[in-house]
């Protein structure tokens, strides 16, 4: 069977660690497109060269002709703006949009039928845009977000349980971003609800709080860190798990940001975090939990918010409406 192909748009720090871990696991062959023509060759070529020292074969293509896109099954979509320090991701949404449409026009064209995975902030509102430009079917036009934010909740809670990262699992709904939601009563560690750890005294609450913050400003603690830029390595990786559950048909149930259709609280057509399965078919299944009261009202501010973007752009692009 041929390898599939995956395209990667936008070759800057995320885009380059996609190809990198593409290439070492062997997903498929890389065509890496940028507007800078030079960057894109230049990472393709380097991590060509690199191949042989890891032993794998895919060949790996940097572009800026959308045209070499064509035919591919998956397209991650990191072309944009990344945060600078103090900047909120909303202040993104006129620079990110005009890429967006873009991308949404170059992908429509060349490749109709790839699965899209979108990581250009403001994520949910960026996907959203994408799937109304492209005219893409919105089950295989998902956004990268939550697989994210559960990866870094679970990093913080293995740290304070000083367990193995493989036995946590972390829950997360709603917007990417300041909004979010992390289910504490669905986040376990080895099958053990975080309420019920708190009762065996493993944990408290205020200290569950405080991790629940630091999950929520994950994304600022990077860009605050790193000083020009924003996280790759784990948004890379979140989202080629995301492209490995659809190329392998795995049918792995992730937090992605999907385009909801009254499963959780009643909302519609607006993209926003909730467990998804992802297989052959793109998004196959929505879980339609039913919230408690309190997640209730923290789910809907975060919907708010992704409508106060949406409203934006729709502001800035009136096709949008
Ligand atoms: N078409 C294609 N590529 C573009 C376009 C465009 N219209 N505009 C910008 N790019 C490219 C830039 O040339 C750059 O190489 O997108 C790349 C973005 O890379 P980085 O600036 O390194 O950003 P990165 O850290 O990879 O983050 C990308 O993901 O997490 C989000 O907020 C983040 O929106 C940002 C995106």
């Amino acid at each position: 069977m041929a390898r599939a192909k995956i395209a990667l748009i936008g070759a800057g720090m995320i885009g380059g660690t996609l190809a990198h871990i593409a290439a070492r696991e062997e997903l498929g062959d890389v065509v890496l497109f940028d507007i800078f023509e030079g960057t894109a060759k230049g990472k393709a070529l380097d991590l060509a060269e690199a191949a042989p020292v890891f032993g794998k074969d895919c060949n790996l293509k940097g572009t800026s002709d959308y045209a070499d896109i064509a035919g591919a099954d998956v397209v991650i979509i990191t072309a944009g703006f990344p945060r600078k320090p103090g900047m909120d991701r909303s202040e993104l949404i006129g620079k990110n949009l005009g890429v967006i449409k873009q991308v949404a026009e170059g992908v429509k064209e060349h490749a109709p039928k790839a699965f899209v995975i979108c990581i250009t902030n403001p994520l949910d509102a960026m996907v959203w845009a994408f799937q109304k430009f492209s005219g893409l079917q919105p089950r295989k036009v998902v956004g990268m977000a939550g697989v994210l934010d559960s990866a870094r909740f679970r990093h913080f809670l293995a740290d304070e349980f000083k367990c193995s990262v493989e036995d946590v699992h972390a829950s997360v709904l709603g917007g990417h971003g300041d909004t979010m939601v992390p289910l504490v009563r669905y986040s376990t560690v080895a099958g053990v609800p975080l309420p019920d750890l708190i009762k065996m005294k493993w944990t408290t609450q205020e200290r569950i709080d405080a991790i629940v913050d630091r999950t929520r400003n994950g994304g600022g603690e990077i860009v605050g860190l790193l000083g020009n830029g924003s996280a790759f390595y784990a948004p890379a990786e979140s989202a080629i798990e995301m492209a490995t559950a659809y190329l392998r048909d795995k049918k792995r149930i992730l937090p992605c940001a999907v385009r909801l259709s009254g499963q959780i609280a009643g909302v519609r057509g607006l993209y926003v975090g909730a467990p998804a399965m992802i297989g052959a078919r793109g998004v196959e299944k929505v879980m339609n939990i039913r919230l408690k009261a309190d997640e209730r009202e923290m789910f809907m501010k975060s919907v708010a918010a992704v409508e106060k973007i949406i409203a934006d752009c729709q502001e800035m692009e009136p096709s949008l409406k």
